[in-house]
């Protein structure tokens, strides 16, 4: 059975669940717990793991070659961990994303992987293939040089012996894979790409027949409601803002809605406060927090979620020419609230002040959670191993927390609160857009709360940090992460579907 129909953005890994192994087996892999040495080994693959210090721990990977059926196959042990370890699910993903970051581009074109070992369940058989298929993830749409031995070999992966309640782990597992190939896709797409309308068609093209619903708000639709802050980011590209929204009804009729918003910076230069040039490149993927919002929503939707669900995106590109706006501008947001922008490059708040406000304005939705590569200083407190979470609801900020933890997109929680409200009071309008170097990241956050309603619980995530990588991660290539889809789907799993 072909589990895997191509999928929009190219062909990846196809999976195929089969009772008994095809013929002619040449490789194979199974899955080994921690200090478990398999029963049916011979003397000398026992040996080999021996001297290799294979002890079957998360991420280890032994081959050695072996008859099978009369014929030699290599045979590949992933290591699971501890049977009983608390992060079971996520050391059995990293086991089969582990064999596929060995494999890949080996030689190898098929991989049977025998799921019928380490006393693993249906949803952790599920999390081995999930693990399998976000570690085969990657875009090589611009290479037309890649030298033959290091192109992709392996694209077939032929599951067998999978314990039941494998396939109808699987099925809800592969939508969020789905979403979280459209955050790395996104997120990995050069700026003269991926802007603000292709961003638009690209969400089009992934959510088509799926009965999510889009609406698209051009530069004259914002201009009527007043959204001041996000045009003037706009204004010195001759790439057209948008503000885009998907809805998704699969909870109750008529209950409010969670909403997640993005900030989506197709490509930011820092505007007339111009940034210098070296690693400027990075800011392609300043656009993270829509692209995962966009990935988490797709999730959601695939998997029909029994919830309702709004992804709204603030799509601009910040760029500097004779109609940028300049430093000490004064602009007017959609609350009405005035905004002196004082540095053109602390942009992500400006797009975001009125794409939050419109979406209370039009969904008055439950919760509201944003995500943003919004400040270097999150990178400087946090590095690359946790995004920072703010928020006014401690309810809604552990929900976040667990959901991290659970999926690997992990947070942690920074304060906010009225102490840091006269950092950013402008002697000339209600606001400035940028406070004093101390405290960068929290100020950012602070600035966004200002255009929260009261009693609406709320929380931000500035992800700077988290949504590229310089080096390949358990479920990752080195670049887009991915950072972002899954934390959205298992937040609302674990919390608003019944
Ligand atoms: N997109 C950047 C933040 C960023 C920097 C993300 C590096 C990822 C890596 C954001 O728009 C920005 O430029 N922020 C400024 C704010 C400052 C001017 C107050 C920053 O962090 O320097
Ligand atoms: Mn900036
Ligand atoms: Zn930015």
């Amino acid at each position: 059975m072909r589990l895997r129909p191509g999928f929009i953005m190219g062909e990846y890994m196809q999976f195929h669940f089969a009772s008994a192994a095809p013929n002619q087996v040449r490789f194979v892999a199974r899955l080994v717990n921690q200090n478990d040495t398999p029963d049916d080994l011979d003397a000398a693959a026992v040996d080999g793991a021996k001297a290799a210090r294979f002890a079957g721990r998360t991420g280890q990977v032994f081959e050695h070659f072996a008859m099978n059926d009369g014929l030699l196959a290599r045979i590949a042990l992933a290591g699971t961990g501890e049977v009983d370890a608390d992060t079971r699910l996520r050391n059995v993903e990293r086991a089969g994303a582990a064999l596929v970051a060995k494999y890949i581009a080996s030689g190898e074109t098929d991989m049977v992987l025998d799921l019928g070992h380490a006393d693993l369940s249906g949803e952790e058989a599920a999390a081995a293939i999930f693990g399998a298929r976000l570690r085969s993830w990657r875009f090589d749409e611009y290479r037309t040089k890649l030298a033959a031995d290091k192109r992709v070999s392996l694209t077939a992966i032929h599951v067998i012996n999978a314990p039941a309640g494998t396939q109808e782990a699987w099925a809800r597992a592969s939508a969020v894979a789905e979403g979280v190939e459209f955050t790395k896709h996104l997120v990995t797409l050069p700026a003269n790409i991926l802007y603000p309308e292709s961003f638009v068609a690209k969400c089009e093209e992934a959510f088509a027949g799926t009965g999510a619903k889009i609406t698209v708000l051009d530069e004259p639709a914002m201009e009527k409601l007043g959204m001041g802050a996000l045009l003037g980011v706009g204004q010195g590209s001759v790439r057209a803002s948008r503000l885009l929204a998907i809805e998704w009804q699969g909870g109750v009729e008529g209950d409010a809605p969670t909403a997640f918003v993005g900030k989506g910076v197709t490509f930011d230069t820092g505007g007339i406060s111009l940034k210098p040039p070296p690693g400027m490149e990075d800011m392609k993927w300043d656009m993270g927090g829509a692209g995962a919002v966009a990935g988490g929503m797709l999730a959601l939707v695939k998997r029909k979620a029994k919830a309702n669900i709004v992804a709204i995106m603030g799509l601009v590109e910040n760029m500097p020419d004779g109609n940028a706006q300049r430093p000490g501008d004064v602009v007017t947001t959609m609350s009405g609230q005035t905004v002196e922008v004082l540095n053109t490059d602390a942009e992500g708040r400006l797009v975001l002040c009125d794409a939050l406000h419109w979406t209370q304005e039009t969904y008055s939705p439950a919760r509201i959670v944003d995500f943003a590569t919004l400040t270097g200083a999150m990178i400087i407190a946090l590095g690359h191993d946790h995004a920072g979470v703010f928020s006014n609801d401690d309810a809604l900020a552990d929900q976040l927390l667990r959901a991290g933890t659970s999926t690997g997109d992990k947070l942690w929680r920074l304060p906010i609160g009225p102490a840091y409200d006269k950092l950013i009071d402008s002697p000339i309008a209600d606001i400035k857009n940028v406070g004093p170097r101390p405290a960068g990241s929290i100020t950012a956050a602070q600035f966004l709360g200002r255009f929260i309603k009261k009693g609406t619980p709320w929380a931000h995530c500035d992800i700077a940090g988290t949504v590229w990588s310089d080096k390949p991660g358990p479920t990752h290539e080195k670049g887009a992460t991915g950072w972002g889809a899954r934390l959205i789907d298992r937040m609302i799993a674990d919390n608003f579907e019944g």
